[in-house]
């Protein structure tokens, strides 16, 4: 059983998706490991520590070359893959929606596209979870990296010259990104609002120290724990709460998605215009669509003296971490399923079949399908 890591083509990718600490316990299962030289540099990991776990260390083609499973942060295009055994595994997140070619490809090629985004959300599967680990290191990036933007202090802070107040923090959309979101801006002195459409959420932000704001009577939840898009009425419900609390925010974070679609829109440039000159807003949804008026990946956009960032990739600006968790959720998942007997992993049904895109030439998972 070869498992093999290739070093992360897109751009902007900092991760690695195996630690020296993953590569010795896949060898502990029975496996092998290679990976591709100078896979793991931008996450902080040496070709040298790879090999001290055990690794082989080469080019991508001596990698890939007859390997059963292909583990990667964002997964290959089917041209790296040459070489790798037929119907070998690939495990890693697809973007299946968004690049739906590539699945196609991964079908064309024979391979097995695991995604990793579309791990249920139950809870065997939670170690197993990149979502999960991801976006709560996502969300505290996005409130130290507007903290470092904002040009004033987050505590509040009393000195002989007298008082400086605490900057006030208002988290929009509170899953996992969002909880974290609000955990960091307590931590750094913030006083913390926060709000959802679920309305099991206040409870949890009540529990962090932050306070709930929630527009009168607006629930929308959808499946698996997730929020639904909401109604026209509702939406104008939850504009004219944000109307009434946003202007007295210096900083804000924004973190809603829904599955499957763009990010729904929370926050209009008229908004953004009743806001205080020098506050931050961060759009942790820049990339799938943006959560306020104006956002864009890896830009510093002024807008009425607000400043609104947002990262392409949040998640590999803190790659060291971000890679140590992503590794474990890939090691977690195939040993979970690892069969002693025949030295490799068998998912089960529940599990395989809501992460397998692919397999016997053909695009098979329901959601892609349906
Ligand atoms: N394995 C597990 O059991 C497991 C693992 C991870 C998360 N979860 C649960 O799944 C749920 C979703 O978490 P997530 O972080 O992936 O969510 P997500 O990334 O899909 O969305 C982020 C948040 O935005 C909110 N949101 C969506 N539209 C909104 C709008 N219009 N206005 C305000 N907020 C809006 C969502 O309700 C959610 O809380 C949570 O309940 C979480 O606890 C379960």
């Amino acid at each position: 059983m070869k498992i093999a890591v290739l070093k992360e083509r897109a751009g902007g990718e900092a991760r690695v998706a195996v630690t020296p600490e993953t590569v010795k316990k896949f060898i502990a299962l029975g496996a092998s490991v290679a990976v591709e030289a100078g896979a793991g540099n931008t996450a902080a990991i040496a070709d040298e520590a790879y090999v001290e776990a055990g690794a082989e260390i080469a080019p991508s083609e001596q990698v890939v070359r007859e390997a059963d499973i292909v583990l990667g942060v964002q997964a290959p295009e089917t041209a790296l893959l040459t070489g790798a055994r037929p119907g070998a595994w690939v495990a890693a997140t697809f973007d299946p929606f968004g690049q739906r070619d590539r699945v196609d490809a991964y079908a064309k090629a024979g391979f097995e596209a695991l995604a990793m985004e579309f791990m249920p959300r139950i809870t065997r599967a939670q170690s197993m979870d990149v979502l999960s680990s991801q976006a709560n290191l996502a969300g505290y990036k996005a409130v130290v990296a507007a903290a470092d933007q904002y040009g004033r202090a987050f505590p509040m802070m009393m000195t002989a010259a007298g008082t400086v107040q605490a900057a006030r923090v208002f988290v929009m959309g509170v899953g996992v990104a969002g909880l974290q979101a609000i955990a960091t801006a307590k931590r750094l002195g913030a006083q913390v609002s926060a709000t959802d459409v679920r309305p099991e959420t206040a409870e949890q932000i009540r529990s962090l120290g932050a306070k709930p704001v929630f527009a009168e009577g607006l629930e929308a939840s959808g499946e698996g724990g997730y929020a639904a898009e909401l109604t026209d009425e509702q939406k104008a419900a939850q504009a004219e709460m944000v109307s009434g609390h946003i202007a007295k925010q210096d900083i804000v974070i924004t973190t809603a998605l829904i599955p499957g679609r763009a990010a729904p829109r929370l926050v209009s440039e008229a908004q953004i215009a009743t806001m205080k000159r020098g506050s931050v807003i961060f759009d942790l949804a820049v990339a799938q669509g943006g959560n306020v008026e104006g956002s864009k990946p890896d830009e510093l956009v002024e807008s009425h003296g607000v400043t609104i960032m947002g990262f392409s990739n949040t998640p590999a600006s803190l790659a060291p971490d971000t890679s140590a968790l992503f590794a474990r959720n890939l090691y977690n998942f195939l040993s979970a399923f690892w069969d002693k007997e025949a030295g490799r992993p068998m998912l089960d049904e529940e599990i395989g079949n809501a992460v397998r895109l692919t397999q016997g030439g053909k695009v098979v998972n329901e959601r892609l399908l349906g």
